[in-house]
């Protein structure tokens, strides 16, 4: 997620409905224990592309059973062929009956006898199938060769979560790990490859040119995470990683990607070592090969030494944004992380998928702020995931971060931004409260206890208790145990808002917790255990960030003795570095004497994410009616002197997401206020085309950009005199970066400028660039003319490439965001509802919707919208969600726009 976007609600599917049925797990009579898998695969020709193989399963009986029960789904099995021995091959039983069931996906076979407990089995089934159109399981891609204009075919798999079964029948669940054995049968002139190896080759004897190839035995692994693929991608040179084992690294793509490609093939290894040393766990495999294919069903995938990319995610060309090599390199690092946890120490069960999303979220991106210290990626990205959940979690519609699931399409729904950015807050907030030693101390035990096994969180809590204990450390000690601590904030949905009402005689506190939501509340009373670490003015450290005090659950509030005595005219501040997901309403003198120190010269002594935690803070407290407007905006005073990107950051998308709302004299006033605001950042930034401008990296970069499209944004006469100024330039030959260039053709095309926009046009339709595609459909959405804009979106939405969808998207959005055409655009949106319904994504619709309906504040009654959208399921699933929350933004309108707009005008 490159930009802020403040408020979405969260994506729920509605199967998790179903999640409560336990029949989707298999029986636990068998266990696997290794599995010897032959894969033929052909790659003929387009109408011929599919694989036929066998599998041979080592089984160990846990409890005497007439039948075998394991996933298969959509496979041909060739049934007369199923073999079941003893390991020794003294008896061997038959298949009596065979009964499948397509919605658990199980596959099972009744025998005539009884598996017995002492024994071992060997059970061998065939089967084929059509390599899958759809991402998943072992699939098929393609990708052209330009030099020879061929079209070259691939397969390769996508197992996770649960798309093993389509590939070969197994026991598809994460904690039944086994030892494998891939072989692999192809054609010569492809390259086929697996997890581990390959340790021979032999000719096929029967198919002319085809080879069988077998690999080394890959360690105790989960199901998902096996893969292999066949393929003919151009390669890059070896890369050795400074690992323990010297792992050594292949990177795999397209031809014409390969000389863009090696940015990211030799982070990779840096990530892997990196890693390695951080977590005192040796990576066991000895090769990985990083392949970007064509195509991907998610960004990337962690198998175990052999990680898959999808190619827009991998390869970084140099004219791309800089923001989309950050995120690449994290998505590298993300991937890596996993090699420790996912791989190494699976989860049990995908209720827990977090556990694996979290850290390798959270360690992903210790090793890019470590790797490439120059983006100082780490605090932005923090304080972005803080910002999406400050925002996502205060709606009655959220989810907890595990929660129980049990079919597949509920299992894929776990794959959320709870699971990974709220997962990852959760890894950095234990961090903080322990310490960089009891959190690393206990991240290694937890590691070195469960390598090839799988966890349960309350496994990782033991890790870290056991830590804290044996260091005597305070935040975890005493009466307080971690794992009822950390049950409160993983096992329930959203965060609290905690009151602090200082006695300025005593030193002393009084401090209450309650669920902080926008709107006015539902559902039971919750509490949290929750950490309470204090700053004051004189001595204040904001890298102190253990615990001090506990806020128990449940508690009625308590009142605390300050340490270090504060002085009554020096302010207390809770949760240095925003280490804990929480908010504070301080008592009024407490916030004026912040509000003082953040306007003088002395600001900076407030750490930034705080700052921009405050200014976040105060502006929903003034939302929901705890503050006033006109303490807001005393804060906000303090801005146009901020130096740093967060709190500007955060400031502008709080403020923009309540301008949205605003109409007529109103938006008006607001648009003023704005422009007044943003002007003086500019007036500091370097022009478009000087060379400071490309040189600086980070947050310096993002500060400029964040400039840049604001002032743009909000008529700023510098900005457009600096925009058109480029017009000239680029006459000479100007060179921006790509960052700048989508803000200055945007503000362009916004003013007016046809020719750029029938230029842009013409070079969005001659593209084969994604990014770049990417970019032009979102300055394209900049005009102010339907007229212009509208067979755009036609020919995006009409097309049948699953790429182009996405541009409709960010056109739209693009579009929606100006609002000159907000009606004519939930006009087009509604009108090829069902278009959009096949062609989008949940997560794209439910964007679409809240714009149109909550931000835009539609006009349409419900039962009119819920007539027009009936049987699109897509739409259905997020209406009331978008209702909800236009009828929150409603009543904001109503009882505190005025406020706003007063207080607003009273601080110009
Ligand atoms: C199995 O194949 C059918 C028919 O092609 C398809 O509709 C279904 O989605 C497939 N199942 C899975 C789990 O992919
Ligand atoms: C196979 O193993 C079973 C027990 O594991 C044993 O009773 C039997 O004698 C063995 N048969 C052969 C042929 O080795
Ligand atoms: C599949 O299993 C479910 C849940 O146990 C059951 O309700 C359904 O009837 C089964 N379907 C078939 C075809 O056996
Ligand atoms: C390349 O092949 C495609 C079809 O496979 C064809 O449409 C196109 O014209 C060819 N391009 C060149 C330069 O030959
Ligand atoms: C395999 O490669 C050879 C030599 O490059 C080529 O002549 C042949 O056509 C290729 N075969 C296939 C099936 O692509
Ligand atoms: C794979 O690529 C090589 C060279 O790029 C070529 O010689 C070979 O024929 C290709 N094989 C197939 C099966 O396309
Ligand atoms: C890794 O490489 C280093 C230096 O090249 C060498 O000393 C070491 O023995 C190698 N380790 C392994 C496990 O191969
Ligand atoms: C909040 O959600 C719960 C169910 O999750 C529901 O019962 C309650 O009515 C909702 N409250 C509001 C205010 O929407
Ligand atoms: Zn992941």
């Amino acid at each position: 997620m490159p930009e802020l976007m403040c408020c979405i609600v969260g994506l729920l599917l509605p199967a998790i409905v179903l999640s409560h049925d336990s029949s989707y797990r298999l029986p636990n009579a068998l266990k696997p224990l290794h599995y010897d898998l032959r894969i033929l695969t052909h790659l003929n020709a387009p109408q011929d592309l599919r694989f036929e193989g066998t599998v041979q399963i080592d089984l160990q009986v846990l409890h005497n059973t007439r039948d075998i029960t394991l996933h298969a789904i959509n496979l041909t099995i060739d049934e007369a062929r199923i073999t079941l021995s003893t390991r020794n091959g003294s008896r061997s039983h038959s298949v009596s009956r065979i009964e499948r069931n397509e919605t658990l996906e199980f596959y099972t076979m009744r025998l005539d006898g009884e598996l017995q407990t002492h024994e071992q089995y060997v059970l061998g089934i065939p089967f084929s199938a059509a390599l899958n159109a759809n991402d998943v399981g072992y699939y098929s891609s393609s990708f052209r060769d330009p030099k020879t204009n061929q079209t070259h075919y691939l397969a390769a798999t996508q197992f996770s979560p649960t798309f093993a079964r389509l590939a070969f029948p197994c026991f598809d669940e994460p904690h039944l790990r086994a030892t494998f054995q891939v072989t692999l049968g192809y054609h010569k002139n492809y390259t086929g490859m697996s997890n581990t190896p390959v340790s021979k080759c032999v000719d096929h004897g029967t198919l002319r040119d085809y080879v069988w190839c077998q690999h080394e035995p890959l360690l105790s692994t989960s199901t998902y995470l096996v893969a292999y693929a066949v393929h003919n991608l151009s390669s890059l040179p070896v890369v050795h990683s400074e690992t323990h084992n010297n792992v050594s690294f292949r990177s795999w793509m397209p031809p014409d990607a390969v000389r863009d490609g090696s940015f990211t093939a030799n982070f990779g290894p840096r990530a892997l070592s990196y890693l390695e040393k951080l977590l005192k766990f040796v990576f066991p495999l000895r090769k990985v090969d990083q392949v970007a294919l064509p195509s991907h069903k998610f960004s990337a995938m962690e198998n175990w030494g052999l990680v898959t990319f999808k190619q827009t995610r991998f390869v970084h060309y140099d004219d791309e944004l800089m923001q989309d090599k950050e995120d690449k390199s994290f998505t590298v690092a993300h991937e890596y992380g996993h090699q420790w946890f996912g791989n190494l120490v699976a989860i049990s069960w995908w209720n827990d998928l977090w556990l694996k999303e979290g850290p390798s979220t959270y360690f992903g991106n210790l090793a890019l702020d470590a790797l490439m210290p120059e983006w100082g990626s780490l605090q932005r990205r923090v304080a972005e995931d803080l910002a999406t959940f400050f925002c996502k979690d205060m709606y009655n519609d959220t989810i907890a971060i595990s929660r129980d699931v049990q079919d597949s399409k509920s299992i894929l729904g776990q794959f959320t931004p709870y699971a990974y950015e709220k997962g990852s807050l959760m890894m950095r907030m234990l961090h903080k409260w322990l310490g960089d030693e009891v959190f690393f101390m206990g991240i290694r035990n937890y590691l070195r206890r469960h390598a090839y096994d799988s966890v349960r969180q309350s496994d990782l809590w033991q890790a870290m208790q056991e830590a804290a204990d044996l260091q005597g450390s305070g935040a975890a000690a005493g009466d307080i145990r971690l794992a009822t601590v950390m049950d409160s904030w993983t096992l329930q949905k959203g965060y609290p808002l905690l009151n602090v009402i200082r006695n300025y005689s005593s030193s002393t506190v009084w401090i209450d917790q309650a669920r902080f939501m926008l709107a006015a509340d539902g559902g039971e009373p919750t509490c949290w255990w929750i950490p309470l670490t204090f700053v004051n003015q004189r001595q204040g450290n904001f890298d102190e960030t253990q615990p001090q005090f506990w806020l128990e659950c449940p508690s009625t509030g308590k009142t605390l003795r300050l340490r270090k005595d504060p002085a009554p005219n020096e302010w207390i501040m809770l949760n240095p570095q925003v280490n804990s997901i929480y908010r504070v309403n301080y008592d009024e003198p407490n916030w004026r004497m912040i509000i003082k120190t953040l306007n003088s010269a002395d600001y900076g002594s407030i750490h930034a994410l705080n700052r921009a935690q405050l200014l976040d803070d105060l502006l929903m407290l003034a939302a929901t009616r705890e503050q006033s407007y006109d303490l807001a905006f005393s804060m906000l005073e303090y801005l146009p002197r901020e130096a740093e990107f967060l709190p500007w950051d955060r400031a502008v998308a709080m403020l923009n997401d309540r301008g949205q709302l605003l109409r007529g004299d109103q938006e008006r006033i607001f648009r003023t206020f704005m422009k007044k605001l943003v002007t003086p950042l500019l007036l500091r930034t370097p022009q478009l085309n000087s060379a400071q401008l490309r040189a600086k990296s980070g947050s310096f970069a993002a500060l400029y950009r964040l400039a840049y499209k604001e002032a743009c944004r909000y008529d700023a006469a510098d900005c457009i005199s600096r925009v058109e100024g480029l017009t000239q330039d680029d006459a000479n030959g100007s060179q921006v970066s790509a960052d700048y260039r989508l803000i200055a053709d945007c503000t362009s095309i916004e003013l007016g400028n046809n020719v750029l926009f029938q230029a842009i046009l013409k070079r969005f339709r001659a593209s084969d660039s994604d990014a770049k595609k990417s970019a032009w459909a979102t300055a394209l959405g900049c005009s102010r003319d339907f007229g212009q804009l509208r067979p755009v979106l036609d020919y995006l939405i009409q097309a049948t490439d699953k790429v182009t969808y996405n541009y409709y998207m960010q056109a739209v959005t693009s579009a929606l965001e100006r609002k000159h055409l907000a009606t004519e655009i939930a006009d087009h949106i509604m009108q090829h509802a069902k278009a959009i319904n096949s062609k989008l994504s949940l997560k794209q619709i439910q964007i679409l919707l809240n714009r149109i309906i909550g931000d835009l504040i539609t006009e349409l009654e419900d039962n009119q919208l819920r007539q027009q959208l009936r049987g699109l399921d897509k739409f259905e699933a997020q209406l009331q969600a978008a209702l909800d929350r236009r009828d929150t933004n409603r009543y904001w309108l109503t009882n505190r726009a005025e406020h706003f707009i007063k207080a607003l005008t009273k601080h110009t």
